[in-house]
């Protein structure tokens, strides 16, 4: 690593403040007279720009270049900027929505989709990702929760981690290697009836358990950058929080990288009423270690001024600067500003054919078959086919924070479904809108009439893909429009109908169970949508997802998640449909989920076996072994997530259910067993107490397999 020191000994404290701050790229490429609109509003002066250290939101790989030569053609000491955006599920081949990759349970494939999307990014300029998002969530109206991946900790970490690793590749200086940036530190997902930037209030023992670990662990794996979130935690907003942002994050933890603040969220201190002015706001910032500020003009404006009142010294501004200097040094920026890129290459390096082979790929082992009897799959025979509902043709599936993917590039579930069955007729017919304002019923009829004439019909229904992501939180989180009373006449005419559904959250869609016999949930899954559609409906690959997050009956069941205390008053799930007083139940809809998470079928069947445990008591510093047998007991090849759970029967703080404690996804060939064996240890059966500490204690554990709501296989096991 290179000594700083000297180079910060020549900087003029104008120039350091500079490396601190963060702009969008317009700023960089308007004419050198323009300092009216966006930089004045900004209150920057074009000498300020020169000086400044970072960039994001640009078009191209042929921008960054311009923007950096353009830069260091007059930058003080050739101090390269460094370039950042937001490659969340793809940068132009668009894999599904985190929320759907979670749904996976492979982290293998995590990694290759995240290595295929490094690689275009790179090519197209991006140095540091804004990636990856780890916020827990419980709460499906959050419009969000598309970039999470859903409700288990365990799976958030996991998944994290893996991002971390497939884009940093283990060294950010190589050309197709892009540094990760993990957010929103911390519990953003949290925000109060699912309401985008709401107020978060959580207990410490829920934090420390569920919203937390995710963060941590992605530090654990190496990531170079943090960003805080927007929200309150408990009363104070992330990036002015002293206990998350020094006692946790650094002095717990000690995470010692580079800090970032979310888009203008300095600025936003004064709407939160912690701030009373931009200059105390930058001093809360600052003070708290948030090294760079994005988008906003504390820094720039007030920083010189809070070092020449004697709030702050210029050693904690040179200690602030050398952290961003190493970080460039890091990627290399010294010795090639360019970080490899070549901007010519940017179009062959992406959306290649072997990329496009992998986003499918994706696609269909990320979406989960909600619910089948028995008309799934699909004989490729077939000779008359309906396709009906507004995404029947629709390329907008490729989901929100697209990066740099382009609707029109993807393939429509008409597109695959012709292609895989040239030979048949098949009628494509929108018969309704999804927006929520659409109640024009009057294509229905010629829907009807086309299932009525049809062999089979697929309808397509969804949410639009804006519908989820930043600022789209939804109160209803139904079918938008008149999608359900489409479905319900078209299945009336025609008792062959599948569903494949759309969204960037879990849906409340109990009508559709109830009338339809098979549904496929594609969330939005990418350029390749269409074709994963129909690799799935005839059968081509065998669904295996599983879901991340829980579908309700009702919106009202929000939050609704699997690891859930069991009250005093619970009751028996086989009395779900019944109203019994005094029980925790709702009384109109009971408490379970439509499909909990962990749920998703496959056209095999598994069957369960065979729990074993190597002891049935332990200790500390010991482990046990866990196998089970797992059958597949059809004759087709398939893939099943096996899940491993535990629940802590009495403890001195009341304990969920169900936690998922490991899970390990298998390929099983047609009427083969596996054994699949876990390890457990006691690190696994702790949780924070009242006194905020980490404990186990001693005592009875269930240990099962199956999922959520549905344990098929249970053993006792002793902590000693
Ligand atoms: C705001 C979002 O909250 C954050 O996730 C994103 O990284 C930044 N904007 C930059 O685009």
């Amino acid at each position: 690593m290179k000594d700083f020191r000297k180079l910060l000994s020549q900087m003029t404290i104008e120039e350091k403040i500079g490396q601190l701050t963060q702009y969008n790229a317009n700023l960089f490429i308007q004419s050198d007279a323009d300092i009216t609109g966006p930089m004045a509003d900004l209150g920057l002066t074009k000498n300020d720009l020169k000086n400044v250290g970072s960039v994001l939101n640009f078009k191209n790989a042929k921008e960054v270049y311009e923007i950096q030569k353009k830069h260091l053609e007059k930058a003080p000491h050739q101090i390269p900027m460094v370039f950042m955006m937001d490659v969340i599920h793809g940068y132009r081949t668009i894999f599904p929505i985190p929320l759907a990759l979670g749904c996976s349970f492979d982290m293998d494939l995590v990694e290759e989709l995240s290595r295929m999307a490094a690689k275009e990014a790179a090519a197209g300029g991006i140095q540091v990702t804004f990636t990856p998002m780890v916020d827990y969530v419980r709460d499906a109206r959050w419009g969000r929760v598309m970039e999470t991946c859903g409700e288990d900790v365990l799976l958030n970490s996991r998944m994290g981690a893996a991002q971390v690793k497939a884009f940093q590749n283990g060294d950010i200086k190589q050309p197709d290697s892009v540094a990760t940036c993990v957010k929103h530190f911390a519990a953003y997902g949290g925000a109060e009836a699912g309401r985008d930037y709401n107020t978060v209030e959580i207990s410490e023992h829920a934090l420390r358990e569920y919203y937390l670990p995710a963060y941590k662990a992605c530090i654990d794996a190496g990531v170079d950058m943090l960003m805080p979130s927007f929200n309150t935690l408990n009363g104070v907003p992330s990036i002015a929080n002293e206990w998350l942002m020094q006692d946790v994050l650094r002095k717990e933890w000690g995470f010692d990288g580079v800090v970032i603040s979310d888009y203008n969220a300095v600025g936003e201190l004064l709407q939160h009423g912690v701030a009373e002015n931009l200059k105390d706001a930058a001093k809360l910032a600052f003070k708290n270690g948030c090294h760079i500020e994005m988008c906003s003009s504390g820094y720039i404006q007030h920083l010189k001024e809070l070092i020449e009142e004697s709030i702050f010294t210029q050693a904690q501004l040179d200690e602030a600067v050398l952290k961003v200097l190493q970080f460039k040094d890091k990627l290399g920026l010294f010795e090639d500003p360019y970080h490899g890129m070549i901007p010519e290459n940017e179009e062959a390096t992406c959306l290649t054919v072997e990329h496009r082979a992998l986003a499918r790929k994706g696609a269909a082992e990320c979406a989960v078959l909600l619910k089948n009897d028995g008309i799934l799959p699909l004989s490729k025979e077939v000779k008359k086919v309906a396709l009906i509902g507004p995404l029947a043709d629709e390329h907008e599936i490729i989901g929100f924070w697209a990066c740099r993917g382009r609707n029109e590039e993807s393939i429509t579930v008409a597109e695959g479904i012709c292609k895989m069955i040239p030979d048949a007729e098949i009628m494509v017919v929108k018969g309704c809108g999804n927006r929520f304002d659409d109640c024009d019923t009057s294509g229905f009829a010629e829907a009807v009439e086309a299932a009525k004439q049809a062999d089979v019909v697929i309808l397509c229904l969804g949410e639009p893909q804006k519908y989820a992501g930043e600022g789209n939180s939804r109160t209803d989180i139904c079918l938008p429009g008149v999608q359900t009373e489409l479905a319900l006449a078209v299945a009336k005419a025609n008792e062959n109908t599948v569903a494949v559904t759309f969204s960037g959250r879990p849906l409340a869609i109990p009508k559709l169970d109830a009338a339809i016999p098979a549904i496929l949930h594609m969330w939005m899954p990418g350029t390749e949508g269409g074709n994963a559609v129909a690799d799935l409906l005839f059968g081509d690959v065998n669904p295996s997802g599983k879901l991340s997050m829980s579908f309700p009956k009702a919106v009202g069941q929000c939050p609704i998640y699997y690891n859930h205390m069991n009250t005093g008053r619970p009751k028996s799930p086989a009395k779900e449909s019944r109203h019994v007083g005094y029980c925790s139940n709702y009384i109109d809809c009971g408490n379970l989920p439509l499909y909990s998470f962990g749920h998703g079928l496959s056209y095999s069947e598994f069957v369960y076996e065979d729990l074993c445990l190597s002891s049935d008591e332990f200790q500390a510093g010991e482990k046990i072994t866990v196998s089970i047998s797992v059958r597949n007991n059809s004759d087709r090849d398939g893939k099943e997530t096996v899940m491993l759970y535990m629940r802590d029967m009495v403890a001195s703080n009341a304990r969920p259910v169900q936690q998922l404690i490991d899970f390990k996804k298998i390929e099983i060939k047609a009427g083969e067993i596996q054994i699949v064996t876990f390890e457990v240890d006691e690190t696994m059966l702790r949780f924070w107490n009242n006194r905020n500490e980490w404990v186990s204690e001693s005592g009875l554990f269930q240990i099962s397999t199956g999922y959520a709501d549905h344990l098929i296989l249970t053993k006792n096991l002793y902590l000693k």
